[in-house]
């Protein structure tokens, strides 16, 4: 399966998927990474494992759609089946999930359906959870709401700040992004209504 990441900044996710293609752990290539950051460090990441980056900005578009539109064009133009959301910081619109439709995955540091949107991890601070973690889903129309692929839950710790916890979490996403990828390779994701069924097989 050809994946295609969007990624706005660091990168970890992407360089953490694209370890585990190496390692043989997912039966996936990746065809592009796009971004929408100029100095984002996901495309200095790219390159170093040989993948085409590109960086498509926003502020060269009049609208959002037309934005979009380019973006959709160069995944399809590299191959692209499966969109990954890799620290994408946009919300897209319907228009760019109808063209690929049920063929989008994001990954979010909270244990969804709390705390979505920006800063997961400071929200489940200062609410004052004992257990947070990271969930792998689907995209739907809505903000980090799309049917749910995997979960693992992270511990809270009474000293944690927003950075150390988001530390933790972060080793978490490491293991259960590249899972959730190779689980969709291997079809073995089934979307039945909001949940999705996972099929036996071999991991
Ligand atoms: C991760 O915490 C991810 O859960 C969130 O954005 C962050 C991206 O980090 N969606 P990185 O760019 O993959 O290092």
């Amino acid at each position: 399966v050809t994946l295609g990441i969007l990624a706005s900044g660091r990168g970890s996710n992407a360089q953490a998927i694209m370890d585990a293609i190496r390692r043989g752990e997912a039966d996936a290539t990746v065809g592009i990474i796009i971004s929408d950051n100029p100095a984002a460090p996901v495309l200095a990441r790219a390159a170093e494992y040989g993948v085409p980056a590109r960086c498509i900005e926003r502020a060269r578009f009049t609208s959002r759609e037309a934005f979009e539109e380019a973006v959709a064009d160069e995944l399809i133009a590299y191959g692209v089946e499966l969109v990954v959301l890799a620290g994408f910081m946009r919300l897209l619109s319907p228009y760019f999930i109808s063209r690929f439709p049920g063929r989008i995955m994001n990954i979010h540091p909270s244990l969804l359906p709390a705390f979505p949107g920006l800063d997961a991890q400071g929200q489940a601070l200062r609410y004052g959870v004992k257990v947070s973690g990271c969930t792998v889903h689907f995209v739907d129309e809505g903000m980090d709401s799309g049917p749910i692929i995997l979960q693992e839950a992270v511990p809270v710790r009474d000293d944690d700040t927003p950075a150390t916890l988001a530390e933790r979490i972060l080793a978490v996403e490491h293991v259960l992004y590249p899972r959730a990828i190779s689980l969709y390779c291997q079809r073995r994701l089934v979307v039945e209504g909001r949940r999705v069924r996972i099929r036996e097989g071999e991991e």
